[in-house]
């Protein structure tokens, strides 16, 4: 029985470039963007605290806080985006992997709640707090949790943005 079957196939081991998964955005084959998706992460989870400590203590200071945090998550969240969306479309091992096309959808998704987060802010920090910014920074905290999960995903299972065998690519 078993010697009519057709010998199986690894198409991962079969194409050479399916395995090629290394960062070319790099410094050194240290890929910029996990190096960039710190400052997004840090200053979404910044604005969240500072509209929950404005919720607490109605202090103005606090909105003036969140409305450059959330100025900021917005920006570097876009520069971090673009320098994963460059490493999508040029490595053929991240291209051809739908993880990779699953974590760019949910970062873009992420990418416009932080601009909406930031223009409503726009021309009135304090009065755009209670209850859009707070809902707004809720939402994004959320998405930012599980864009960065599935972003670590990619490295940690899937192997994207290493190198395979540890082989040094020069
Ligand atoms: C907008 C388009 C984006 C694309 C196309 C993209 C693509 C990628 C790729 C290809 C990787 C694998 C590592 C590498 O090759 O550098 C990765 C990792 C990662 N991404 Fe993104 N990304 C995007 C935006 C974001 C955003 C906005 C966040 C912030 C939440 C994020 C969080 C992460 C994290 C935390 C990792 C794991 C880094 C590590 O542990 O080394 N990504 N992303």
């Amino acid at each position: 029985m078993t010697e009519n079957r057709p010998p199986l196939s690894d198409p991962v081991q079969e194409r050479r470039a399916l395995r090629d998964t290394e960062s070319r955005i790099a410094i050194a084959g240290h890929p910029l963007h996990a190096m960039l998706v710190a400052f997004p992460i840090a200053l979404t989870m910044s604005v969240l605290g500072a509209d929950m400590l404005y919720w607490w203590t109605a202090d103005a200071f606090w909105p003036r806080v969140a409305g450059w945090a959330a100025f900021g998550a917005f920006v570097l969240g876009v520069i971090a985006g673009i320098t994963g969306t460059v490493e999508l479309l040029i490595v053929p091992g991240i291209r051809i992997r739908s993880a990779s096309w699953t974590h760019f959808i949910l970062a873009v998704m992420l990418l416009s709640v932080l601009g909406a987060n930031w223009a409503i802010r726009v021309g009135d920090h304090e009065g755009a707090v209670l209850p859009m910014g707070l809902l707004l920074s809720l939402l994004a905290a959320g998405m930012t949790v599980v864009t960065g999960w599935h972003g670590g995903k990619l490295v940690f299972d899937y192997q994207i943005g290493t190198r395979p065998g540890g082989k040094s690519r020069s």
